[in-house]
């Protein structure tokens, strides 16, 4: 794993060239793309600094600083855990040891959540957020719902920390409540959204994961039980309970898991409403809404 020891004074092409060589030679799947990344975080410049002086020489500083970066992505720690720091949605978000590292996927869910709220993004919504890990569901929806408020709630105290400094950072903490406990066992409110992303990886799948997962994400943000499916069972079975009138229920799924989940769902009493792809084409997220009249219906029998 170890870095040929550059030169001193070493110029930024030399660095990329030479960190892209170490990260490839220990299986990382990108290396020129990630050793670009830590370059420029080491350096505190921009990709136009790079471009245009390619043969500035790297201060000692700077090169300390690659050079950590460098051993740490070539052990197979993710970017993101490095620097710290994820783009999630519109925000930039920390990313916190033993927190799970959100993903570009979770995007999915919200914007099918957004979606399927169009006509009432101006609304005060109440919003649950079940396994809110490091907060980016909840950041996204409130960043784009003005009037909304969230309840995110989560076991691990880890993510509860991670979750309420991301929601500061955002500048929505006014709207937004962190909860530490079992899904929604101890709340008793209805909610006009529930959204989650649980744990889906099958336990017995967990050593087959890339070691960025298996190594840095938690198990309790991965383990899904025997068959992936365990805690989609926990959460779905309080639906019924915790969807106010009309409310909306948007659920992550795993790769080839949506099918379940939906019938799992309808067992439940719910109408699917969505089930949406990711970019790369798995079915991603899953919306199921309350049977209740429809609001329009609603009207209608008050007119009578
Ligand atoms: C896959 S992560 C999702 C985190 C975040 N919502 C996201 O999309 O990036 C699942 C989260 O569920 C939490 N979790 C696992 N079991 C839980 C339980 N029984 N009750 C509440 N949260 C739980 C984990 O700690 C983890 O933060």
């Amino acid at each position: 794993m170890d870095a040929a020891s550059p030169a001193l004074g070493e110029t930024r092409a030399a660095a990329l060239d030479r960190v892209a060589s170490l990260l490839e030679k220990n299986g990382v799947e990108e290396p020129r793309r990630d050793a670009r990344a830590l370059l420029l975080a080491a350096g505190e410049m921009t990709a136009a600094d790079l471009l245009l002086e390619p043969h500035a020489r790297l201060s000692p500083c700077v090169q300390r600083r690659l050079d950590d970066f460098a051993r740490r992505r070539a052990a197979r720690e993710p970017v993101t855990r490095i620097l710290g720091a994820r783009g999630f949605w519109t925000q930039d978000l920390v990313v916190a040891p033993d927190v799970l590292d959100p993903r570009a996927d979770t995007e999915t869910l919200v914007a099918l959540a957004l979606d399927l709220l169009r006509e009432r993004r101006n609304d005060a919504l109440t919003i649950l957020d079940l396994g809110v890990g490091s907060g980016a569901i909840t950041c996204a929806l409130l960043s784009e719902l003005p009037q909304a408020r969230a309840v995110g709630v989560d076991l691990s105290g880890e993510a509860c920390a991670a979750a309420s400094v991301n929601i500061a950072r955002c500048g929505i903490a006014a709207r937004a409540t962190i909860l530490r406990g079992r899904w929604a066992q101890a709340l008793e409110t209805r909610f006009d959204l529930v959204v989650s992303n649980p744990p889906y990886v099958a336990s017995g799948e967990i050593a087959t994961l890339a070691p960025e997962v298996r190594l840095h994400d938690p198990s309790l943000a991965l383990d899904g039980g025997a068959d992936g499916l365990a805690c989609y069972r926990e959460i779905i079975a309080d639906l019924p309970r915790i969807l106010a009138p009309h409310a909306l229920a948007v659920l992550e799924a795993g790769a080839g898991q949506a099918a379940s989940i939906a019938a799992l769902l309808e067992a439940a009493g719910l109408e699917i409403a969505e089930i949406r792809e990711d970019f790369a084409g798995c079915e991603r997220a899953v919306a199921a809404r309350r049977r209740d009249r429809s609001r329009w219906e609603d009207r209608e029998f008050r007119a009578r």
